[in-house]
């Protein structure tokens, strides 16, 4: 069984919820995509902040369709999980106490509608190059979820990049908001890939099983490469005094990132993770209602089918 298991993946074929698999191929998918789907949900929190305070209807509609976007995106994640044996109430109780992690980038917060349109340009720019491998990675379920999710993505990247550019050519007040904006996004942004490969424990393992089809510092070094035209075509400037081509290596260089932030913020001590968490408990608790009542008409519903 090991050997077909590893013949599929080395054939670049895809492993479905009945295939054989190795119990750590099972765990650390459920480890990913559970952790995947969390980001996407209590991703919804920042954004979601701006809705009520939007400048337009037209802004607005934009939002409330990305934010709506994002809870689809955790859905279909939460129900790749189900189809490797996870629970999603168990799930979602390993996230509210801090069993399970989501996003460190979603634990910072959204000070101005420049914001909003920095996420989807830097976050949402981040998120499509480190998803759009994800849509070759060896699970099925999880694959065929990306190749949606990175549909919707694409609107999301360029909806922000537009908002900015809206803002770029307006008042000097808008440029400075837009500045300041993408000073306190950068480095986050990069924090988004995850720690250097000499100190991921899961990468080398998930590369094997082509989980994972490149490490973080190849995508971060992507996303660097991707983002500095974007950003002089916007007129912004990233705040680090390391940046510049280097024609050797074919790649821009860049600073150091502050790893101990990163690692503060992805142990729970960033400036938003209490109020990310608390607000994500909330809405379960008072959801519950909800659930009894779905799950006791489905009972219901059943009995009288039987009957
Ligand atoms: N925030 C929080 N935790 C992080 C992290 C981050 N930015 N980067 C790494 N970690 C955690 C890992 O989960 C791991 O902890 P664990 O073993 O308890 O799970 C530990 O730090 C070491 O990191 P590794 O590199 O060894 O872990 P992975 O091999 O899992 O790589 C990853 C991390 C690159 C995030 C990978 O899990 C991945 O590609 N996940 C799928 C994509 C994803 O989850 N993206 C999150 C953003 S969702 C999003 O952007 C939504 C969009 O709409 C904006």
């Amino acid at each position: 069984m090991e050997r077909e298991f590893d013949r599929v993946v080395d054939a670049e074929q895809r492993i479905e919820p009945r295939d054989w698999m190795p119990d750590g191929y099972r765990k650390t998918l459920i480890r990913q995509i559970a952790q995947h789907a969390h980001s996407e949900i209590i991703g919804m929190q920042p954004e979601a902040n701006w809705i009520s305070r939007a400048p337009s209807l037209r802004r607005k509609a934009i939002l409330l369709a990305k934010v709506q976007d994002e809870a689809g995106h955790g859905l279909y994640l939460y129900a790749a999980t189900e189809t490797l044996g996870a629970d999603r109430e168990d799930l979602t109780t390993k996230l509210i106490e801090g069993r399970q992690k989501y996003s460190s980038i979603f634990n910072y917060p959204t000070l101005n509608f420049a914001d909003v349109g920095v996420i989807g340009w830097l976050v949402d720019g981040a998120a499509i190059v480190n998803q759009v491998p994800l849509c070759r990675t060896s699970y099925g379920p999880y694959a065929r979820a990306m190749i949606r999710i990175c549909k919707e993505e694409s609107f999301h990247q360029r909806q922000g990049f537009e908002l900015l550019m809206t803002m770029m050519r307006g008042t000097d007040a808008q440029r400075r908001m837009v500045q300041d904006s993408v000073d306190r996004w950068w480095w986050p942004s990069l924090m988004m890939f995850g720690p250097p490969d000499e100190k991921s424990a899961n990468t080398e393992q998930s590369m094997a099983w082509r989980i994972k089809r490149h490490t973080n510092d190849e995508l971060r070094q992507k996303f660097v490469d991707m983002t500095v035209p974007q950003a002089r075509a916007l007129g912004v400037t990233l705040p680090d005094p390391d940046l510049r081509w280097n024609d050797d290596r074919g790649h821009h260089d860049f600073g150091e990132l502050d790893w101990e932030e990163f690692w503060q913020v992805v142990g729970g001590d960033g400036p938003c993770n209490r109020q990310r968490v608390a607000h994500r408990r909330a809405a379960h608790e008072n959801g519950a209602w909800v659930r009894d009542a779905a799950a006791a008409y489905a009972a219901r519903r059943a009995g009288s089918d039987a009957e």
